[in-house]
């Protein structure tokens, strides 16, 4: 059964701050690394680009209003099945990131972490909310091997896109997204995303398969594999949700 954030059952209109919390309704998420996207495809990835065009006028908005029309619903709010496409996953993130009045009174950003909640998980796709101060970032990362999009909601992140060479993996590219851009990227895509502006940024995130373990670049540039991610990555199969939702905890 797929877990809805209050603000996507149209409940959420304003939230109480708790510093170092969501303060939100959903179980606590383990640290959520997020990831954003190029407009062209600077590591053989399958990249999309697009801008956020929709627009859910005035009143309360919830997930059905948000995913109605097409087949949007029926793809996302499934237990199983196969994983997202590239299409339908930039839609989903740019649809939510349209929508100002959902996710402005959930995000929050805090100057001495950056901020994030989850707004949606089902058996094929998990939709994060991340808020980004001046200066903050991920580590370099892949994500084990699903796809993902990012949508920019408001101000600017950029994306500092790298390659796999000789074992590490190494910067290629750097991205600017600017608020309205919602971008896609395939399953090898590895990158670090950060706020250099002066202003904080938000931006929504989906990923497909949902809860694939993270893998991030040692210091020495080497790339580290959680051992269950390993297992997953090296059979080419994907387990099962509740399994991969025990090997993520360890890795987000
Ligand atoms: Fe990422």
């Amino acid at each position: 059964m797929p877990l809805v954030h209050p603000a996507l059952l149209g409940l959420t209109t304003a939230l109480p701050d708790v510093p170092g919390t969501s303060g939100l309704a959903l179980p606590a998420c383990a640290p959520g690394d997020a990831a954003a996207a190029c407009g062209n495809a600077v590591t053989g990835n399958a990249v999309t680009g697009g801008a956020v065009t929709e627009d859910f006028g005035s009143g309360p908005v919830g997930l059905a209003q948000l995913l109605a029309g097409g087949s949007l619903a029926a793809d996302v709010l499934r237990d199983e099945g196969e994983p997202l496409d590239l299409a339908t996953l930039t839609e989903l993130a740019g649809r939510l990131a349209a929508t100002e009045r959902l996710w402005r009174p959930v995000v929050r950003h805090h100057a001495d972490k950056r901020w994030y909640t989850r707004l949606l998980l089902t058996g094929v796709v998990e939709v994060w909310l991340i808020g980004w101060s001046p200066g903050q970032h991920t580590a370099v990362h892949d994500h084990g091997g699903a796809l993902g999009a990012l949508a920019v909601a408001d101000g600017v992140v950029e994306e500092d896109v790298h390659a796999p060479h000789g074992g590490s993996w190494e910067p290629r590219a750097t991205r600017r997204h600017a608020r309205g851009r919602v971008v896609g990227f395939g399953a090898d895509h590895v990158h670090r995303v950060i706020n250099r502006t002066a202003v904080a940024a938000t931006t929504v995130h989906a990923y497909s398969p949902p809860e694939v373990p993270l893998r991030y670049a040692n210091a020495d540039g080497s790339v580290a594999v959680p051992a269950a991610a390993a297992a997953q990555l090296t059979t080419g199969l994907l387990a099962p949700t509740a399994q991969r939702r025990v090997a993520a905890t360890a890795a987000r």
